[in-house]
């Protein structure tokens, strides 16, 4: 592409989850080859894309009051001579609405599914030379090139071009690295069978190219992703098949990669090779999100996750006698299609026998062209608020009682960056608590054994120790809980 006089400027809102964060880097990224530079905000973007997420009602009814707002931004830099500004649609709600999405706002220039982020900049630059006032919204969108929303996952990942080694630094320590994309367990509640389809694993070399680049690049701590990523699968260099605990050590060889993370596990692929891991991975992070959504068999049944509430409890002692420090997370989903009061009240019992370190709680919202949203007996909305706020008030007991545990404790803390009050600097625990802690800048980029010294609402405060060796690549957890 010519070089403009300044260069184009982007600007990605990001809704949902970590995979959407991921993606718009990716997005920027490919962006980037195109001279495009990223902006402060809507107000000074030649191009504005929303990623956007379908998992709730209240998700993607979000992005249409937010392309109403663009629109009338856009209409007021025109009427003040500014430049033109154009309007994209990516996601989950692009890929599941797809020309609707045209259809009820004529002006959104592009429309862009999750795996076809490989198309952008050619859709950008089609968009930029199509005359906006005279396609009206009688115009055939599909036609026109504004709507991509096929699937072809393996050729976006081959596709679509690495961060450079300075924008890889500007997103900091941390980095997240999708390895696995899709779902075939079709949960009746859920829409992520459909917007990112089946399941894709990326192969092992690709997965370790990356990580290696990110590492290259100054990134400690690596967050794998997949809708289920548990579920990810390879082939070994030997042709022989691994699976995601195969694939964690390899990425634990790296040298200079301090932190392996992965999310989000579905408790039927939690398999021995990965438990294995997390007893025998240093650098595998003793904390796991793994979502069991209810804790009523028939409802679970109803929910179609092919496992009980046995199985679910079995599995966390399995992975606790493997790693017993382990801090469990978990989602659950109230006022599902014929819950009971019981059926509810197993839900608390089952997060009071697990204990969660954190929690997502969710009302059910019924998803067109799920299974759960043709189900009889629809739980009444006061009700489905009712139990939430009961579940929201146990699972806030015991964040908090988590977080009052870690006081007196000593951990290692990845000191991530600069804290909100100066002198201070904040990073995370190995259980993914936020810490700030009062040290120089200069210990940015380094692991601090720390003693925890209070607890507060969303953070805990840590005090280096100082008598210690100082660690940089060592994670070894020195208190019992
Ligand atoms: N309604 C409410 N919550 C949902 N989730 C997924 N689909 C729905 C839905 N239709 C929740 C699940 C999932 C998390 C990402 O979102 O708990 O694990
Ligand atoms: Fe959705 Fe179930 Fe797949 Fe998770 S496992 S993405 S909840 S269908």
């Amino acid at each position: 592409m010519s070089a403009p006089d300044h260069p184009k400027k982007l600007f990605i809102k990001t809704y949902g989850c970590q995979m959407n964060v991921y993606d718009s880097d990716r997005m920027a990224d490919a962006m980037a080859e195109e001279g495009y530079v990223a902006a402060a905000g809507p107000e000074d973007a030649d191009l504005v894309l929303l990623n956007t997420c379908h998992i709730r009602e209240k998700a993607s009814e979000k992005v249409f009051s937010e392309l109403g707002r663009l629109e009338a931004l856009r209409t007021q830099r025109e009427a003040a001579g500014g430049p033109d500004m154009l309007i994209g649609v990516a996601g989950c709600v692009a890929q599941a609405e797809g020309e609707e999405i045209v259809r009820r706002m004529p002006g959104v220039d592009l429309v862009v599914g999750p795996q076809s982020y490989h198309h952008l900049p050619e859709m950008v630059a089609k968009a930029s030379g199509r005359d906006r006032t005279a396609r009206g919204a009688a115009a055939r969108a599909a036609e026109d090139g504004r709507v991509a929303t096929d699937f072809a996952l393996a050729e976006k990942f081959a596709l679509l071009p690495r961060p450079t080694r300075e924008a890889v630094r500007a997103r900091g320590l941390t980095a997240f690295l999708t390895v696995q994309e899709g779902c075939d367990k079709f949960c009746s509640f859920c829409v992520v069978p459909y917007t990112r389809g089946a399941e894709v694993s990326r192969p092992v070399e690709d997965v370790l190219d990356e990580a290696r680049e990110l590492v290259a690049a100054g990134v400690m701590e690596l967050t794998l992703l997949g809708q289920n990523v548990n579920a990810w699968h390879g082939l070994d260099a030997d042709g022989r098949p691994v699976g995601l605990g195969g694939l964690l050590r390899r990425l634990a060889e790296i040298p200079g990669l301090v932190r392996l993370r992965y999310t989000t596990s579905h408790p039927r692929d939690m398999d021995d090779e990965l438990i294995a891991a997390h007893r025998d991975l240093e650098k595998l992070m003793p904390y796991l999100h793994l979502p069991v959504q209810s804790g009523s068999d028939s409802i679970l049944k109803a929910m179609n996750r092919r496992h009980t509430r046995a199985d679910y409890l079995r599995l966390i002692e399995r992975i606790r006698a493997a790693r017993p420090d382990i801090a469990m997370s978990g989602d659950f989903i109230v006022g599902f299609p014929g819950e009971t009061e019981a059926d509810f009240e197993a839900t608390l019992s089952i997060v009071r026998e697990v204990g969660y370190a954190s929690a997502f709680c969710f009302k059910y919202s019924p998803r067109p062209g799920t299974p759960g949203a043709g189900l009889p007996d629809q739980v009444p909305e006061a009700v489905k608020a009712e139990r939430l706020a009961r579940l929201l008030a146990l699972v806030g007991e015991q964040t908090q009682a988590f977080a009052r545990a870690s006081v007196g404790r000593t951990m290692d803390v990845l000191l991530e960056k600069k804290g909100r009050l100066s002198g201070q600097l904040g990073g995370r625990s190995p259980y993914l608590q936020a810490v700030h802690v009062a040290a120089p800048e200069s210990l940015i980029g380094t692991i601090q054994r720390m003693e925890i010294v209070a607890a507060g609402n969303n953070s805990l405060e840590g005090k280096i120790v100082t008598d210690s060796e100082p660690k940089s690549a060592s994670l070894v957890e020195s208190s019992a809980v």
